[in-house]
């Protein structure tokens, strides 16, 4: 559930009109539902119980930090994979105690910044990398607290760029190494032993594959328990899918629920690393109609927004609705929604039956979640303002780019 409802043939943003914030704040604009974020985080929360968790938000699906700022009220971890996402953090008040660093390739900087911030855990991906830590961290007469991130090769049935899981995917560390490794962590002088983790992907709209990497993992566990090597947490990493069109992702209580099953007796604390399943339903991406056109049989509606905004349809083909702000009567077209960036591939949407005029507002829906996180400044396009409503309030949370800020550190030769 998500609070972007039509009253009156309308459609509103909680309390707020979205056509007349469109035309304050101007297209294309990213628009945030305060009360959708802390609904989706609680869901997640409550579903886990009283059972020790951690709900670390994964900071890469949208970064802005207002809505870091209402996740970390709310008590919420985060999930970051580079220096600047952990700097985000720390910004927007979160705590870096409750802060996982995922990724594969860490840099010497972000371990000094991250174990002089003390967080929580480091997910560790490779040998290479275990031992990059235990320098950095003996250089600073710091433990540095980590989890090994074991690939438990699972196919997560979702779109290859963002499946994870596999053997031959670059993430992880091979289970047939996962109990050398760990033997390794836990003779380190500066590293301690905490945690296993696992990410096998994103967008996973079935429960088997994450209870498959369960499996995988808990035997992996329990075998490093009978070696003595005591592990704390399991991070079951992030990839619950979402409705974009007409998924049945499993809802967080069922998902929660059959982990827990799982999880059986053992004394461990979960940690989940959710993205999308906070932040996609709980933004939309506002764009106004330039121009109508048709080529041939096929028609087209120009729209001021683009790829350089709304990347995930051109990378991925991926389907997200496109519903029309204010809705019109009558007969409609299958238009494809294209922007104005020169290139075949900077599409919003295809084949989307609507009524629409020049000067329409459309709403790209499930918005929330690697949409802004994932603009650029291709074809030298200022990146959108971002808005979150509260209720009838509405807040400016980032400011549209202006030129001169485009080319700001850029130098013309003497
Ligand atoms: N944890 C790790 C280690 C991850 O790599 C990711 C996402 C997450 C958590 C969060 O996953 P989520 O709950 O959001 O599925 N740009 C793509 C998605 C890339 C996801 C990358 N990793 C898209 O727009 O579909």
């Amino acid at each position: 559930m998500d609070h972007f409802l039509y009253k009156a043939n309308e459609l509103y943003a909680e309390d707020c009109k979205v056509a007349e914030l469109a035309r304050t704040y101007g297209t294309p604009l990213y628009l945030y539902s305060r009360a959708t974020l802390e609904r989706h985080w609680h869901a997640f929360d409550r579903a886990v119980g009283a059972h020790p968790h951690l709900i670390c938000y994964a900071v890469k699906a949208n970064s802005n930090l207002a809505v870091l700022n209402v996740l970390a009220r709310l008590g919420s971890g985060f999930d970051i994979v580079s220096g600047g996402e952990l700097a985000r953090v720390i910004e927007a008040g979160g705590d870096p105690a409750k802060v996982v660093f995922s990724g594969v390739g860490k840099t010497v900087v972000e371990m000094e910044m991250a174990l002089n911030l003390n967080i929580h855990c480091f997910n560790v991906e490779s040998e290479a990398e275990l031992e990059q830590l235990q320098r950095v961290a003996q250089r600073l007469g710091k433990v540095a607290p980590v989890s090994l991130r074991i690939n438990p090769d699972v196919d997560a049935g979702t779109h290859p760029y963002i499946s994870t899981g596999l053997k031959d995917n670059k993430f992880g560390i091979a289970m047939e190494e996962a109990e050398t490794l760990f033997a390794r962590a836990h003779e380190l002088s500066h590293i301690q032993v905490k945690g296993v983790d696992c990410h096998i992907g994103s967008q996973l709209t079935e429960i088997q594959p994450f209870l498959d990497a369960m499996d995988r993992m808990l035997a992996l566990i329990d075998r490093l328990s009978a070696k003595g090597i005591v592990i704390e947490h399991f991070d079951v990493g992030g990839g619950l899918g979402v409705t974009y069109d007409d998924e049945t992702p499993p809802q967080p209580d069922v998902y929660a629920a059959a982990l827990l099953e799982r999880l059986g007796d053992r004394k461990l604390a979960l940690i989940f690393e959710p993205g999308r399943a906070i932040a996609a339903n709980a933004g939309i991406f506002i764009t106004e109609v330039l121009y109508l056109k048709q080529n041939g049989n096929k028609h087209f509606a120009l729209v001021d927004g683009a790829m350089n905004d709304l990347l995930r349809p051109a990378l991925y083909s991926a389907w997200q609705n496109i519903i029309a702000v204010i809705p019109r009567e009558g007969e409609t077209y299958n238009y494809d929604i294209v922007g104005p960036v020169c290139e075949t591939g900077d599409f919003l949407g295809k084949d989307r039956a609507l009524n629409i005029a020049a000067g329409d507002f459309l709403a790209v829906r499930s918005a929330g979640a690697y949409g802004f996180t994932m603009s650029s400044n291709y074809n030298t396009r200022p990146r959108s303002a971002e808005l979150m409503v509260d209720g009838e309030q509405v807040h400016l949370i980032r400011a549209r780019e202006t030129l001169p800020q485009l080319w700001q550190g850029e130098k013309c030769l003497p």
